[in-house]
């Protein structure tokens, strides 16, 4: 058997490792063996938004690398269809794996289909149910044409039933980015939150580097065009940290380079930066991320992929968003994490509410880091 998977931003990298890892041991297992290529779109090409996470988690180097770049999303989309139909001709995989919900899986997916060849969404099934969010029409998309559709949860099997996805499509395999949250949960926790700041302050005019002397702070990390492409959204929000949060305690926010763009392009970056309770960090490594979650406070955040961690962690959740694809990270269905849109008025009284609990981890069922070897599992049987 031949297969594809295809990352290409930040988010897919934590959820291909597991599935690599599961091929890897398959082979070491079995005689009937798997050949594996996989592809990066190029979506993110930074260091510290792509290389660092194939260092950390230990993900072999692409085969393939599409080098599509930033651009509009017809221009993502269309240059990675361009691009991926080449790579699917020449190789001739019995499967393409798509992982989440980012442009790479409404291209690589239109194009396996046109192309006959199998196609699998692990993450599949999530719904926010808005259709502003180019994540949601790139999951409609690619669920609605793939063949298999693993999903991280019960509600989302739901989802694809109510869309009338026929029973045999839809497996329930559990969330593959807590296998990565369980194999490295260790190694992040010897991390020091100090050395995290120092490697990442964001350097920016000779500003300085600051030391941590508090055991408690915060974090924040925005990315969501929503919350930050527009001033008069984002500029309350920084108000709000600015002159609340940081009066509480120190707050520690990774930055985004769209997020850092539009801060600049506001007039905001400098006041930013020169708060003295604010630590400005540059996008951080899987591990950096998941040690600062381990010990928050509170999360202040647009970030899916975060809710599950904080889920899982048990940290104090506040999601800048007004829906959610991952209902199950919501207090009322047991995670930790509140919808609180970017009002601040609701942000602020969510804030303290959180302030005022202790860390509740709790585990979803199937969130139990044996995700990828049923993903792989489902591929390896599918009757078709
Ligand atoms: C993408 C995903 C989003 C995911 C997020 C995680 C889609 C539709 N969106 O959004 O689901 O949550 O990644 O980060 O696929 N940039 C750099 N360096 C990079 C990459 C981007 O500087 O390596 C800058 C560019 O100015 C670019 C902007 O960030 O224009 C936005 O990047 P893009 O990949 O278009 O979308 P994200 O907002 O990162």
């Amino acid at each position: 058997m031949k297969i594809i998977s295809v990352v290409g931003a930040r988010p897919n990298f934590m959820k291909i490792a597991p599935f690599i890892k599961a091929i890897k041991k398959h082979n070491t297992d079995s005689t009937e063996k798997i050949e594996h290529l996989l592809v990066h779109t190029g979506q993110h090409y930074d260091d510290r938004m792509s290389r660092a996470f194939f260092e950390q988690l230990e993900i072999p180097s692409a085969d393939i690398n599409l080098g599509i770049g930033s651009g509009t999303h017809a221009e993502q989309v269309g240059s990675t269809m361009i691009e991926f139909e080449k790579v699917v001709k020449e190789h001739k995989p019995d499967w393409v794996v798509i992982v989440g919900d980012v442009n790479a899986i409404l291209a690589c997916s239109v194009t396996a289909k046109k192309e006959h060849i199998l196609c699998c969404h692990i993450e599949a099934g999530l719904r926010s149910g808005d259709m502003t969010m180019p994540e949601e029409v790139n999951r409609l998309v690619a669920d609605r044409i793939s063949d298999l559709l693993l999903t991280p949860d019960r509600l989302s099997s739901e989802n694809l039933r109510s869309e009338g996805v026929p029973e045999n499509k839809i497996v329930f395999a559990g969330n593959i980015m807590i296998d990565t949250l369980e194999n490295n949960r260790q190694k992040a926790d010897s991390l020091k939150v100090n050395d995290i700041i120092h490697d990442n302050t964001v350097d920016h005019q000779g500003y300085l580097k600051k030391e941590l002397n508090s055991p408690e702070f915060a974090v924040m990390t925005l990315h969501r065009p929503s919350n930050v492409d527009r001033r008069e959204v984002l500029e309350p929000i920084v108000r709000f940290i600015l002159d609340e949060v940081c009066n509480d305690q120190p707050l520690l926010w990774t930055i985004h380079p769209r997020t850092r763009k539009m801060l600049d392009s506001f007039g905001l970056l400098d006041e930013v930066m020169s708060h003295k309770n604010l630590y400005v960090l540059e996008p951080l490594g899987y591990l950096e991320m998941l040690k600062l979650n381990m010990h928050a406070r509170v999360i202040l955040t647009d970030s899916g992929g975060l809710q599950e961690e904080c889920t899982v962690l048990g940290t104090p959740c506040l999601t800048l968003r007004w829906n959610t694809e991952r209902p199950i990270t919501l207090i009322e269905h047991g995670g930790a994490s509140v919808l609180v849109g970017n009002n601040i008025n609701l942000i602020r009284e969510e804030y303290k509410r959180a302030m005022a609990k202790k860390r509740n981890p709790v585990a979803p069922e199937l969130w139990d880091g044996r995700t990828a070897e049923r993903c792989l599992k489902a591929i390896l049987d599918y009757k078709g």
